[in-house]
């Protein structure tokens, strides 16, 4: 199943980790990069040690730091010893990094965050690997823009400045190019729910099967966008149905409009998607 909410948590909060495995999140990140002081990463490292086992619930994958930091190598010392789906790799530039992750870990999945430095931005065809245990990718905007230099992540008129919505859209193409699930990246204005609902909304209909959470008020509605509405399935049945009707047919016209392969294509994954929340 692919995660709908993937629910970040910093990982030395016990309290906040407490909470995030209350949450209905279908995946939870416990966060060991930027969300944990340097001076706290051990402690984060031994409470995750302590969190282990437990049946059923969301996946668990743990955010790493990047490869390059000092910290990784203590990081990946917890990949193996608990119940841990995969691994979440900050700051990846190519394919490259996660095949070198994957020297270390094996076939573990990975779920890379592909725009947060300037040359992330130009290797986004190079994950397409199919022996890669690359199963995500997305996207982020803050520490691009601290990369980049830039004084703000949006235009004059408020919404995200076009560097942003062009790594959110190579984001979209590379990860779809590479068959892996592509994940919209965090709202932080977490008390803003319409914001956040119009956010995943538009995600959804761009092609995004997914978002990435920072609070637990964000899951509900990010789980309800990502699932198909009822009227929705109807419609994707009535498109299959008129199909298996007429196995021959190239085009036809389901409900006064004209439907034809890409629909029928469409129509299977909303299929798909609402059997899998079924
Ligand atoms: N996971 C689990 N629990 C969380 C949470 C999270 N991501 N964010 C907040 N909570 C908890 C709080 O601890 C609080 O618990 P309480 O009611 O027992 O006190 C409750 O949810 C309500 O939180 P609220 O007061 O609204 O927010 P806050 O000021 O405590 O925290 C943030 C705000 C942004 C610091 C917090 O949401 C956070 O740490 N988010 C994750 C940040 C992160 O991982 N960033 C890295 C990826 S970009
Ligand atoms: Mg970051």
């Amino acid at each position: 199943m692919q995660p709908r909410s993937w629910l970040f948590v910093p990982a030395d909060s016990e309290k906040k980790v407490a909470k995030a495995l209350d949450s209905d999140a279908d995946a939870i990140i416990f966060d060991l990069e930027d969300s944990v002081a340097a001076a706290m990463k051990p402690v984060a490292r031994d409470l995750l040690r302590n969190l282990l086992k437990r049946s059923g619930g969301p996946q668990w994958w743990i955010r790493v730091n990047p490869l390059a930091s000092p910290f990784i190598k203590d990081d990946l010392e917890l990949i193996g010893i608990g119940d841990i789906h995969g691994i979440v790799l900050p700051k990846a530039e190519s394919g490259s990094d996660v095949t070198e992750l994957a020297h270390r870990t094996g076939s573990i999945p990975v779920h890379a965050i592909v725009t947060e430095t300037a040359a992330s931005l130009f290797g986004m065809l190079s994950y397409r690997d199919p022996r890669s245990p690359l199963t995500a990718m997305s996207w982020g905007a803050e520490d691009l823009s601290a990369a980049l230099g830039a004084s703000s992540k949006y235009d004059a008129s408020g919404e995200l400045g076009f560097t942003y919505r062009l790594a959110r859209s190579l984001c979209l193409a590379g990860a779809v190019a590479a068959g892996v699930q592509p994940v919209d990246g965090v709202f932080a204005d977490f008390k803003n729910e319409k914001g956040l609902r119009a956010e995943a909304e538009a995600a959804r209909r761009d092609g995004f099967t997914g978002k990435l959470a920072i609070h637990p008020a964000q899951v509900p509605v990010i789980n309800d966008a990502f699932t198909p509405s009822a009227e929705e399935v109807k419609h994707a049945g009535e498109i299959v149905a008129a199909f298996e009707a007429h196995p021959e047919a190239g085009v036809l016209t389901v409900g006064g409009k004209m439907v034809d392969r890409p629909h029928l294509v469409q129509a299977r994954r909303v299929l798909e998607r609402a059997r899998q929340e079924a």
